[in-house]
């Protein structure tokens, strides 16, 4: 059953989400499909692709297009655009793909950190860049960038995957300076530990789960609705999660006042 679209839309539009292939992008797929919009879903994985397409099609009579692409390479980036240009009603854009990397910043091959360095910013940058003109045309569109509580609490055994966060979460803040007016949403997305497939690939080998309390753990289906429900009334950074929110504000006062040799911040 279609549900009432979190922006109030009469009718809802088209919502491209990259990464939907599992976890937290398929989790929007899901909740975006229930309140009756189009997908087009974008991850390397086909097969995840397609049996989400297929699902979602049949439960919700939407149409769920599948474009697979490697997002780490500037030519597939550019076929995800051809597609947005081809769309004329996209309303949401979710850049939401990224995975992490396990491992001494030296000791890592440094194509990996290239990837990263494109799948979590290269990528987003340039899908905003295509979307945000026709959604500025129509009045209307959302964008949610799924960045990380690493943006916010900064951590040195993560270099990259921190630095490349961080980098997505400013983007975020300044680009909503820019569209201010034209009808646009922006968020930066800030989870904190969600199950999903993240911690299980092979750049995140040696990782265990249990190395942190169930209670910092939150489930994908809570981090996408309370992302959704804030995309209107919160500010561009959104850390979803009580714990997450108050880990934030902790490790950010704790980490400036260290650099800044200062303890009243
Ligand atoms: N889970 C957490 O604890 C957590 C916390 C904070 C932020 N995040 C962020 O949340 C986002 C979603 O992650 P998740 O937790 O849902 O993990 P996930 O289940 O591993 O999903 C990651 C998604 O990104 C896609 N992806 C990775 N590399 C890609 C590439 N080169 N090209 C295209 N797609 C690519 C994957 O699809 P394919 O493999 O099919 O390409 C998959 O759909 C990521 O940006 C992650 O950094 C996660």
């Amino acid at each position: 059953m279609i549900s009432e679209n979190f922006m109030g839309w009469e009718s809802p539009g088209s919502a491209l989400i990259t990464g939907s292939s599992s976890g937290i992008g398929a989790e929007f797929a899901r909740q975006l499909a229930q309140q009756g919009f189009d997908l087009i879903l974008v991850a390397r994985r086909k097969e995840k692709l397609d049996a989400l397409s297929k699902t979602l099609q049949e439960k919700y009579s939407i149409n769920a297009e599948v474009l697979v692409a490697d997002l780490s390479k500037i030519s597939d980036n550019e076929q995800v655009i051809s597609k947005i240009n081809e769309i004329e009603n996209l309303d949401i854009l979710i850049n939401n793909a990224g995975f992490g990397i396990l491992g001494n910043f030296l000791q890592i091959e440094l194509m990996k950190y290239v990837d990263m360095i494109n799948v979590h910013f290269t990528s987003p940058v340039m899908l905003c860049h295509a979307t945000i003109p026709g959604m500025a045309k129509r009045k209307r569109g959302v964008i949610i960038n799924t960045s990380s509580i690493f943006a916010i609490i900064k951590d040195s055994s993560l270099i990259m995957y921190t630095t490349t966060k961080s980098a997505l979460a400013i983007f975020s803040e300044l680009l909503n300076v820019k569209v201010k007016g034209t009808g646009i949403y922006i968020q930066a997305l800030c989870p904190g530990f969600t199950y999903s497939e993240f911690h299980d690939t092979d750049t995140m080998n040696g990782f265990q789960r249990s190395w942190y309390n169930p209670e910092q753990w939150m489930k994908a289906e809570d981090v996408v609705s309370l992302s959704l429900d804030a995309v209107k009334s919160k500010s561009v950074i959104f850390i979803p999660g009580e714990i997450n929110r108050q880990s934030g504000i902790i490790n950010r006062k704790k980490k400036l006042s260290k650099y800044l040799n200062c303890d009243w911040l």
